[in-house]
């Protein structure tokens, strides 16, 4: 099967940078305004046409699956009342898609909470959104840009985005050959380098398009940095085949895994999206 219609989340870290609210709730239910960021990836994936969410996570974690389902108390209170409209939204996810979730019982990292994840892909291509990094763009979203992409290349797909040499010490980077505008194939990929060392500025942010062999490359990839399984170290393994691109989408990403970026993205969307929509 060729099509992607799975988008895996991993969403099973402790959210350390959000203490102490994340002592008790997940940091993808954090709100931009009044949307938590795992609905806006859910809608994100939907937009490229992907129905099959399946969610990987941890402790702590059940508000996750209970904002996915129906609250019958809530909607029976609600009903015929002007805030009705407010649950539109969840309401059609709801119907559209399907949830299905695992747990990752220790955090080995973003690999192994991929691998955590399989017994929900399967044996095919699949979407992966991390919440935390949130994508606005003028036309179609990051991962509908993506599976455009997946249907003429038919490989692995990174998202980069140019950052400040500085900052390299906090993504994957990549240095790749030019393939087409925007577009790289990968031959190196480190993960959390030292700007001195770093093989460029080009970051790997929050979305990949996955083919299934990354699971076996996953099982057999000993952990790396900080004692994770790091899916850099797996990617590196299809890249050396040439099989990895890395594409720098259209759009801005906001990093919503930190204070500032959250606050950042707050307000975008409260002026941008909000307060227009209620005008
Ligand atoms: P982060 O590096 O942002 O870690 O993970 P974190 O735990 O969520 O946040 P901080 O750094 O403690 O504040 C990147 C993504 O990978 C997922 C996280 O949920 C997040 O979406 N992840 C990470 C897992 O699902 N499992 C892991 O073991 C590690």
């Amino acid at each position: 099967m060729d099509k992607i219609r799975k988008c895996l989340f991993p969403a099973a870290g402790y959210g350390t940078r959000f203490l102490p609210v994340t002592k008790s709730m997940p940091k993808e239910m954090l709100p931009l305004v009044n949307k938590p960021l795992i609905q806006y990836g859910v809608e994100e994936a939907m937009a490229a046409g992907l129905s099959g969410m399946a969610i990987v996570t941890g402790r702590g974690k059940r508000a996750l699956e209970d904002h996915f389902d129906i609250s019958y108390e809530l909607e029976h209170q609600i009903a015929g009342t002007d805030k009705e409209w407010a649950l539109k939204d969840i309401r059609h996810i709801i119907n559209s898609c399907t949830f299905s979730y695992t747990r990752q019982i220790e955090m080995k990292g973003l690999g192994h909470a991929i691998l955590t994840g399989e017994s929900l892909i399967g044996e095919e291509p699949f979407a992966v959104i991390l919440a935390d990094d949130y994508c606005v763009t003028d036309d179609s979203g990051v991962l509908a840009q993506m599976v455009k992409l997946y249907e003429q290349y038919r490989c692995s797909i990174v998202a980069i985005e140019e950052i400040p040499r500085e900052e390299t010490y906090k993504y994957g980077v990549i240095a790749g050959d030019l393939e087409a505008e925007g577009l790289y194939r990968v031959r190196e990929m480190v993960e959390k380098p030292a700007p001195e060392v770093a093989p460029s500025n080009l970051a790997i942010i929050g979305r990949y398009i996955l083919t299934p062999d990354i699971f076996d490359i996953l099982r057999n990839t000993p952990p790396g940095r900080n004692g994770e399984i790091q899916i850099t170290d797996a990617l590196m393994t299809q890249a050396k085949m040439g099989r990895v691109l890395a594409y720098r989408f259209k759009g801005r990403r906001f990093d919503c895994g930190s204070i500032e970026g959250f606050m950042e993205a707050s307000n975008y969307n409260y002026t941008h999206l909000y307060r227009k929509h209620k005008a």
